[in-house]
């Protein structure tokens, strides 16, 4: 059982879902847990948790998408523990509809949340980490809609394809000096983010059908968890999760990207089976 008592985490994201699941598993695994989420109440709910089952957290209301933010919370993490161990990049919201329903605010909102709020992430932690001198995790959650495309997603692909291509860039960069970077791709997952997403256009008709869709056939957040943990121990960069659901479409796109095409296209026809 990885032991990763005395070490800090921090996860963006962590009121909900895949970060709840990850904050849980990472306290039960001795970690100290910094949960921080746009929604104050959902982050103290996590951390009360934790507490409840004898693990450490502290939780943090935290909006990704304000660099200040996020800077004055890297600042407050590393007053009380001086250092962190890992750092999940999480947060992150959904969007879909067809690009003439799409507005310009919803491009700003979607990259502003989920690939800049990483990059903020990494901006106000990573050269910190870099001065502790001890070995550490940044774990950016990406998606499967960063390694093959998705109609009707333009704005979400382009916010997860950033976040995989900042993850290897900076792995390039880091992993020499003892930070590992990874991406995890989530597939379909159970979690209320289709339910809470931006839906525009035609899209918008098939909501309740694709919130049924992510209830019926999502995987359980926890096995994305069980993935971070694993990818804490393995440094792995690239983490299709869950494998079954990512890896075959991840591969037929570095095989050829044309051969995607025709399954980039039926998304929205899949999710509608809800
Ligand atoms: N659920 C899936 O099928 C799936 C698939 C691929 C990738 N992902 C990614 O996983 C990550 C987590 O999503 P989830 O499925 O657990 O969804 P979720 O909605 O359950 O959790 C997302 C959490 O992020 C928080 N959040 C949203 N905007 C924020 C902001 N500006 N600042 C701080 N916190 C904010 C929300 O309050 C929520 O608690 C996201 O980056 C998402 O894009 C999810």
């Amino acid at each position: 059982m990885t032991d990763l008592t005395g070490r800090i985490a921090v996860i963006t994201g962590a009121g909900s879902g895949i970060g709840r699941s990850t904050a849980l598993l990472l306290a039960r695994h001795g970690a100290r847990v910094h949960a921080a989420d746009l929604h104050a109440a959902s982050a103290e709910a996590v951390a009360a948790e934790i507490a409840g089952a004898g693990g450490r957290a502290a939780a943090h209301a935290l909006d990704v998408a304000d660099p200040e933010a996020v800077e004055a919370l890297a600042a407050s993490v590393f007053a009380v523990d001086g250092r962190v161990d890992v750092l999940h990049n999480n947060a992150g919201i959904g969007h879909a509809g067809n690009v003439e329903a799409t507005t310009v605010e919803d491009w700003q909102r979607v990259i502003g949340v989920n690939l800049l709020g990483v990059a903020y992430g990494v901006q106000a932690f990573v050269p910190r980490m870099l001065e502790q001198g001890a070995p550490a995790s940044v774990i950016n959650t990406a998606s499967q809609a960063g390694l093959v495309p998705a109609a009707k997603m333009a704005p979400y692909c382009a916010s997860k394809y950033g976040v995989v291509g900042l993850s290897e860039a900076l792995n390039a960069e880091l992993s020499g000096r003892g930070i590992h970077v990874s991406a995890i791709c989530p597939g379909i997952i159970d979690t209320p983010i289709v339910a809470n997403g931006i839906m525009r256009g035609d899209v918008a008709a098939l909501h309740a059908k694709a919130v049924r869709f992510y209830a019926r056939r999502g995987a359980s957040p926890d096995e994305v968890a069980e993935a971070v943990l694993r990818t804490v121990e393995r440094h792995t960069m690239i983490v299709p999760v869950p494998r079954r659901q990512v890896t075959a479409p991840y591969l037929l796109h570095r095989l050829s990207p044309r051969l995607i095409q025709p399954l980039a296209r039926n998304m929205e026809r899949i999710l509608s089976r809800g």
